[in-house]
Formats: C-alpha cells, sequence, structure tokens
C-alpha cells in the first residue's frame, strides 16, 4: 500500500479504513445518510441498530411508544440492503448494527448482505423491552447465548463485531477472549466511566480488533485509547461533522509524524502486551518476566520469538546498541543516542523504525495467541 492507504495500515472487512474513526450506532438517527455528510472523517460506521426478528421488531415498537427514535421499516433486511449498497459508495466501510433473539434471525441477515457488512451484534442496548427480548444488555448477562450468535455468523464466512457496555458481564477481559475464539474479529466497547485500564485489559486477553467508545471526543482521551491497546476509536453523540474532522486531522498528524498512530507505551510504564516490541532481553526483574509467565511463554520462546522475526530486517542490526540488535530497542520517544546512531546506520527514519517495530509486534501476537483454535489467555 502507499500514500494515504498505508498511513494507518489498517484493513476491516477486507477494506481500507481510510482513518481509525468509526460512527457508532444511535437507533433512529444514524442510517447511510447520516454517515454520507461525514464520509470525509470516517474510517467506518455502524448503522442502526436494526431489530430484524420479531421480538426484537415487538420491542423496537415498544420503545418507540415509549417515545425514542427507532427504525421501523416493513421489511428490515430489504431497507439494510439499501442502505448497505448506499453506504458502500461512501468509501466508508459498513457495518450494521443488529438486533435478533435467535441465531438463525442473525444468518438470515448475513445471507441477505453477504460479506458486504460487518455484523455488529447489538449487545449493548439497556431498554426493557430489548431485554426481555433477549437481545442487548440481556447476551452480557447469558454470554454463552452471545458466543452461539457470533459462532453462527462465523460460520456464514462473514467479519462479526460484538457492541459491549464494559462493567456488565463478570470479566469484561474474559469475555473478549471467548467471543474472539468464538469468531468475533472486532470487539466495540462502550467504556461507560472506565478508563484505558479497560482497554488494555481487553487488549492484553486476544489480538481482536478492538474499538474504544464512550466520549471520544479530545485528541487526549483518543490517545490515551490508542497507547494502551484501541485499534480505532467510535462516536456516537458527539459524531458532528466539526468535531469529526478535528480528531481525524490531529490524528492524520500524529501517524504522520510518528509513523504508528497507535504505539503503545513502553511495558514499564503501563503500555499492553504489544509493548513486547519495545523490551529488552530478560536479563533485569522488570515487569517483563511476569507479562511472559502469564501469557506462558518462556524467556528462551520470547528470545527466539524476537530474534527470528526480525532476521533479515533493518531491525536486526544495532551492533552499538544494549543488546546488540534494534529488536531490543525502546520506543523513539524514549531519547537515545545509541538507537539513534543504528537507526542512522540502518538508514531509518523515526517512522520507520516505529513502522518495523508495529510489524514486530503483529508478529509477536501471532506467535503469542496463535490461530483461535490453539489462542492462549493472557
Ligand atoms: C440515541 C442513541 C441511540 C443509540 N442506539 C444504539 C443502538 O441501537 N445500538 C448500539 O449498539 N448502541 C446504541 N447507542 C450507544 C452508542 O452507540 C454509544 O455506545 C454511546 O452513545 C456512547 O458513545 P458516545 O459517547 O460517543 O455517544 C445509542 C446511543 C444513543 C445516544
Ligand atoms: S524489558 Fe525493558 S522495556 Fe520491557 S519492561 Fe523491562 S525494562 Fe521496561
Ligand atoms: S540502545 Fe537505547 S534504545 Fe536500545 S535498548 Fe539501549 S537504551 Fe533502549
Amino acid at each position: 500500500m502507499t500514500g494515504l492507504d498505508d498511513r494507518f495500515e489498517i484493513l476491516l472487512n477486507d477494506r481500507v479504513v481510510k482513518t481509525p474513526i468509526a460512527i457508532s450506532a444511535m437507533a433512529g438517527w444514524v442510517d447511510a445518510a447520516y454517515v454520507e455528510a461525514r464520509k470525509d472523517h470516517v474510517g467506518a460506521a455502524f448503522i442502526g441498530g436494526y431489530s430484524v426478528d420479531a421480538p426484537t421488531l415487538q420491542a423496537s415498537r415498544e420503545m418507540a411508544a415509549g417515545g425514542r427514535e427507532e427504525f421501523l421499516p416493513d421489511d428490515p433486511l430489504k431497507e439494510l440492503e439499501r442502505q448497505v449498497e448506499r453506504l458502500e459508495r461512501t468509501g466508508v466501510v459498513a457495518g450494521v448494527n443488529l438486533r435478533a433473539a435467535s441465531p438463525e434471525s442473525f444468518r438470515e441477515a448475513a445471507h441477505a448482505l453477504g460479506d458486504r457488512a460487518i455484523y455488529e451484534i447489538d449487545a449493548h442496548c439497556r431498554q426493557e423491552p430489548m431485554i426481555r427480548a433477549g437481545c442487548g444488555e440481556y447476551l452480557l448477562h447469558h454470554t454463552g447465548i452471545l458466543e452461539e450468535h457470533v459462532r453462527g455468523l462465523a460460520k456464514e464466512g462473514v467479519t462479526v463485531s460484538v457492541k459491549i457496555r464494559a462493567g456488565v458481564a463478570k470479566d469484561d477481559a474474559a469475555l473478549g477472549h471467548r467471543l474472539w475464539k468464538a469468531g468475533a474479529s472486532v470487539l466495540h466497547v462502550d467504556l461507560m466511566d472506565f478508563g484505558y485500564a479497560k482497554i488494555r485489559q481487553i487488549r492484553n486477553t486476544s489480538p481482536v480488533f478492538l474499538i474504544a467508545n464512550n466520549s471520544m471526543h479530545s485528541f487526549d482521551r483518543v490517545m490515551e485509547m490508542f497507547s494502551h491497546g484501541a485499534d480505532m476509536v467510535s462516536l456516537a453523540r458527539r459524531s458532528d461533522p466539526d468535531t469529526l474532522a478535528g480528531i481525524d486531522a490531529a490524528i492524520a498528524r500524529y501517524a504522520d509524524e510518528f509513523g504508528w498512530f497507535n504505539a503503545p507505551k513502553q511495558l514499564c510504564r503501563g503500555g499492553d502486551v504489544r509493548a513486547l516490541t519495545f523490551c529488552c532481553l530478560p536479563v533485569k526483574e522488570c515487569p517483563l518476566i511476569p507479562t511472559l509467565s502469564r501469557l506462558g511463554v518462556s524467556r528462551e520462546e520470547y528470545i527466539r520469538m524476537k530474534q527470528e522475526a526480525v532476521r533479515g530486517t533493518p531491525l536486526e542490526s544495532g551492533e552499538y546498541t544494549c543488546f546488540g540488535s534494534m529488536a531490543w530497542c525502546c520506543k523513539a520517544t524514549s531519547p537515545c543516542m545509541l538507537r539513534d546512531s543504528s537507526m542512522q546506520m540502518a538508514g531509518l527514519t523515526t517512522k520507520e523504525y516505529m513502522r518495523l517495530k508495529r510489524h514486530l509486534s503483529q508478529t509477536i501476537m501471532e506467535r503469542i495467541f496463535g490461530g483461535r483454535a490453539e489462542g492462549k489467555q493472557g
């Protein structure tokens, strides 16, 4: 990829995402027209929520009667087809936020729309009628059913997202791991009042694509999420064009300067598992050792993993650095003349160095968590 496409290096549902900002669902408001008016500053959008079967449609009618805005088309799946078709023309990666009471209903939606959209299961809605219909937050109290929904959709070969509200299930990080194992590729988390620590906990248990949501309308808050494990942020209530444009411009500037827009903090400064890319050889008592044992990775495996991953790349060099290779070197924001001169000798700019560290971190994540079948929980 070149130019703008490789600024963030994100593919979602096999499509290039032009900025790591999404619009989060608001029933009755967020449809293709809503996204069209904001398309220049978002990379993905989750339209809906749409209720797609009899129990959830009944719940939507009750909610509408109670004064809430709801989408209540005559034929929800036909309407979704029209909406997704329109969304596809915006250049924004399409997601549909769905409410359904059975795995069959989710599968029917998948048959209607195919792989044109990401299927987001609404396990978030806390309105009584939706909970009674066995959807929304009900699923966070009945996680086995939620996993069944995920498995059913994943079997259809489509990309699955789950929208959750943090603090409702017993253990969000453990749930994130199980949902990823069941086939979810995206976890979309409304953080409520929880801070970045929640994002880090979830990141440390799987390589799922992680979207942080709730009040993501300042650059500082967005960067806190990115540096603790989020791959994207999403906005609902403040998804006005001005707010989106401001955040988009700030993230793009940061990415153009530092190369890795969501680089983690170093592990000893509170970074998440991706920070192993910046870690030293395991030669002293520091957070690296307990992190490796929690992940079930021996010191020898860790050393081999990094050595193999940098072989033949510029990060392999660096004989004058602390450990003889930039594989073990710190984040570019930690000043170091030894590393800087090694980068210079290898012809690397700061941005390229950080990009290579990102690729190293991706390889480390793949090795640690493996495929869904044999992934480990950290
Ligand atoms: C009016 C309204 C409707 C919403 N409808 C949905 C929905 O249908 N499905 C869903 O997953 N979240 C829904 N949400 C939650 C938002 O997507 C988002 O998680 C929440 O508003 C927090 O993010 P924010 O601070 O960016 O608004 C709704 C929120 C609002 C305000
Ligand atoms: S190995 Fe180095 S970077 Fe990693 S936690 Fe220890 S001191 Fe920090
Ligand atoms: S050479 Fe500098 S950047 Fe590399 S490990 Fe040592 S202190 Fe860190």
